[in-house]
């Protein structure tokens, strides 16, 4: 296995395609970002490792070798506080909605970290060249196997305090993510409110406090925040919402039609979904739930799944999750690699 680091400075592009778990990030758009000189970033949450190793192998096989994977980082188990009371009560506020899609509410899961153990081996095994971990920091132990391995570790933060934690756990690159950000926003804790520090300002605090290599992210729309994102210190930039229209991705059929769909212009954040927040277009699911989802996380989220496959189904924009940054008016259908290259072509005439 290679020892040898990689460092942001191989990628031709610096603009790294965003994990985006539950459908989006598949391998054809990770194949797509990286193939245009950028690094795309598979998702692994909510997969089993068996599947992962498979996405792994298959990107492989098809000559992509600069890539990374996106793990969630669970609690440890007794850190992990669950308010069975209030979510019994999140189910019952469910059961009308579920029982007009034809679906039932889950049992309340028990908690389990196995799945992300698995999860974390196959990407050892495979020497995944940047391993990223969203909602908390790896264990020293992960860390250390995957720096034998000769990945490089990436922790995803939201503020500057969690970036020096990151450093001081051996991250190789601080993923800083701006409140502007589409999907979950990476606080360490589940119940913590996230900071609302733009990332033009919270992107160079951070850089004056860390020495490791940066990557922002949130809500970046044009070539011209690349630019200024790099200008305040970024070493590459992500995009997620951008990607989320391409062909290549796996994004459901209402999700796509809400990005275009000027109704749903405005973003929001919300625990609605998953007991985390997360930034999505606004629509009648938030609307009606989220003031009485309690800040629990992954057994919120297993609840609601059900009820967002079955809307999915149906094509229902108001019973799905639409993660989305605050850029996405810019959203367009064109190729990942078309917008890759875009964006790196309006930054280099404004560098
Ligand atoms: C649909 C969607 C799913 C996401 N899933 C993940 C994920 O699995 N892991 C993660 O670290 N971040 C996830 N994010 C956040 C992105 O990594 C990134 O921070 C964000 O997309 C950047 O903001 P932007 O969407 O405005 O470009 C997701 C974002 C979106 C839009």
């Amino acid at each position: 296995m290679s020892a040898v680091t990689p460092t942001l400075t191989d990628l031709t592009i610096p603009v790294v395609g965003a994990p985006m778990a539950g459908g989006p990030s598949t391998d054809d758009l990770v194949a797509a970002v990286s193939g245009a000189g950028g690094l795309g970033f598979l998702a692994t949450a909510y997969r089993p490792g068996t599947a992962v190793a498979q996405s792994i192998t298959a990107l492989r096989d098809r000559g992509v070798d600069r890539f990374g994977a996106n793990v969630f980082v669970p609690d440890a188990p007794a850190d992990h506080v669950v308010d069975r009371a209030a979510l019994r009560a999140y189910r019952d506020a469910l059961a009308p909605r579920a029982a007009a899609l034809g679906v039932t509410v889950p049992e309340i899961p028990e908690y389990s970290t196995d799945a992300y153990d698995e999860v974390v081996a196959v990407l050892v095994e495979a020497a995944v060249p940047w391993v990223s971990f969203t909602f908390g920091l790896p264990s020293q132990s992960d860390v250390a196997a995957l720096h034998d391995a000769g990945s490089a570790i990436v922790i995803t933060v939201t503020d500057v305090d969690d970036a020096r934690a990151a450093v001081d756990r051996g991250a190789d690159v601080v993923w800083v993510q701006g409140p502007e950000a589409g999907g979950h926003r990476s606080t360490f804790s589940v119940d913590a409110e996230p900071p609302t520090t733009p990332l033009v300002d919270l992107l160079p605090a951070v850089r004056a406090a860390i020495d490791v290599e940066v990557i922002a992210s949130g809500g970046v729309a044009s070539g011209a925040d690349v630019a200024r994102l790099l200008a305040l210190g970024a070493d590459a930039v992500a995009v997620g919402t951008l990607l989320l229209n391409t062909p290549e991705a796996g994004t459901s059929g209402a999700h796509r039609r809400a990005l275009a769909d000027p109704a749903f212009a405005e973003t929001v954040l919300t625990r609605a979904f998953s007991g985390r927040p997360a930034r999505g277009l606004d629509n009648a699911f938030h609307r009606d739930l989220h003031e009485l989802a309690p800040a629990t996380f992954p057994e919120l989220n297993t609840l609601t799944g059900p009820l967002r496959t079955a809307a999915a189904v149906q094509g229902d924009p108001d019973g799905v999750t639409l993660w989305a940054g605050t850029g996405v008016a810019a959203v367009t259908d064109d190729p990942a690699a078309t917008v890759v290259e875009r964006l790196w072509a309006q930054a280099r005439e404004l560098g």
